[in-house]
């Protein structure tokens, strides 16, 4: 019996006989000698079979191939510079593991409704499958940066009773006898009580947003990472953004070139992502928008369009710190400067990707804290835990979060978040 084996190892196979079990992509043949090319999710391959050297049932069964049949193949691997992996499987013999009949994907174009109808079909794609594994990579370098960094990762609760960014985006369902309990939007409180117990801790979790926004940046469900640093001031907070970001993306530049191929994504803006970033504060942005033709006002939030006219300014990501109080969550700290203001930062992705990242420092100061938790009309109760924090032994912190799906969207080139989670909700979409 011949060794099974992936695609990916056929390489180091060289001469010898395997047996590759994959999905059937397309066929041709031209009467004594026939061409199926296959799939694994390791890589890709093309068996080649001559009628006068198969069974006649391999033969047959070569026939009835259709798109996505999976199948067992054995054969010879020989080397073939041309072909991708550069070998290719001279077949002795094909089985038919499972028919496919009427596949709905086909090679024409299809809608992106129908495409996202069938997303568990669709994920089968050499463009998802490329997405899916630069998602992967990207959240491998999330961990890698952070273990390499001595950070502690603490696994904050999905269900929650406090508010954790703005009431009003809420899930909530009954919870027991206790209420109320919301779907998280953040593990920010949480890796804060943390930080004070472990100095440098990060959380890497599914987040809830019940936002109606039907733009191209948001989703319902989306996975965040947020780093809490005790001792680490906005300053500290921001270089921590920008040694990240750029850890991130020459992970992506130096493991998923294929990937990136694959996705057309011209990687020179990426190449460039590379720290100091451009810091410019919410004031001067503003005033820099208005120089550029934009009506926008001190004292609103950056639209997605202005965040767009700004970070076409720079040659890499920006940093924009400094936003006027009242756009800003509770929790982020007074800018003892400028009380109209609060010691935060976003970070733009270039290229039009918008925000990826939301920082700040946080209001440790236990009446200040307060008297936010108070004017924001939120629940004085359910944060009693949180302003305890500031009770005992307070202290400067800085954290932030960073948003996968718009991430991987912006180094994938790909201009809809909804494509880089394997299985998107959206206001529209709990199915599949
Ligand atoms: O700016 P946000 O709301 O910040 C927080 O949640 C803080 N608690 C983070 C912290 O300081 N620990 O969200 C952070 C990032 C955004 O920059 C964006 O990348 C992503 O999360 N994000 C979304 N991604 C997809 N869909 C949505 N609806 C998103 N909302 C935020
Ligand atoms: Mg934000």
């Amino acid at each position: 019996m011949p060794e099974t084996v992936r695609v990916a190892e056929l390489p180091g196979r060289v001469g010898s006989t395997v047996t590759v079990r994959a999905w059937t992509m397309t066929t041709r043949s031209s009467g004594k000698i026939a061409f199926v090319t296959l799939r694994d999710g390791t890589g890709y391959l093309q068996a080649v079979l001559s009628k006068k050297d198969v069974p006649d049932a391999a033969w047959d069964a070569f026939g009835r191939l259709t798109q996505e049949t999976s199948v067992e193949v054995t054969g010879v691997v020989r080397a073939d510079a041309r072909a991708p992996g550069g070998v290719e499987l001279q077949a002795s013999d094909l089985k038919i593991l499972g028919p496919s009949v009427d596949f709905p994907i086909t090679p024409k174009e299809h809608g992106t409704a129908f495409l996202f109808e069938h997303r568990h079909l669709w994920l089968r794609s050499r463009r998802q499958v490329a997405i899916a594994r630069v998602r992967h990579e990207v959240s491998q370098a999330i961990r890698d940066f952070f273990y390499e960094r001595d950070f502690t990762l603490v696994d904050t609760p999905i269900l929650t009773g406090s508010i954790g960014e703005a009431a009003g985006h809420l899930f909530a369902t009954q919870y027991f006898d206790l209420g109320t309990a919301y779907l998280a939007q953040t593990g920010q409180l949480y890796v804060e009580a943390a930080a004070a117990a472990l100095g440098k801790v990060y959380c890497f979790g599914p987040t809830f947003r019940a936002e109606k926004s039907k733009t191209r940046r948001h989703l319902t469900e989306f996975w965040m990472v947020e780093p809490e640093v005790a001792w680490n001031d906005s300053d500290a907070n921001m270089r921590l953004q920008e040694e990240f970001v750029s850890y991130i993306v020459a992970r992506c530049l130096q493991r998923r070139k294929p990937e990136l191929v694959e996705l057309e994504r011209d990687t020179k803006p990426l190449e460039r992502v590379q720290p100091p970033f451009p810091r410019i504060s919410y004031s001067a942005a503003v005033e820099k928008l208005k120089s550029l033709g934009s009506d926008m006002e001190w004292g609103r939030d950056l639209g997605g369009d202005e965040e767009t006219l700004l970070a076409q300014q720079f040659d890499r990501p920006v940093l924009v710190h400094d936003y006027p109080k009242q756009v800003k969550a509770f929790y982020m700290k007074e800018n003892p400067a400028d009380p109209r203001t609060v010691l935060n930062n976003d970070m733009l992705a270039p290229e039009g990707y918008g925000e990826i990242i939301g920082g700040s420092q946080r209001e440790d100061d236990y009446d200040k804290l307060l008297s936010r938790i108070r004017a924001e009309g939120l629940p004085e109760d359910a944060y009693g835990w949180y302003l305890d924090l500031r009770k005992y032994g307070t202290f400067v912190h800085a954290g932030f979060g960073l948003g996968v799906e718009r991430t991987v969207s912006w180094i994938c080139g790909i201009p809809h978040v909804r494509e880089a989670i394997a299985f998107p909700r959206t206001l529209y979409k709990l199915w599949p």
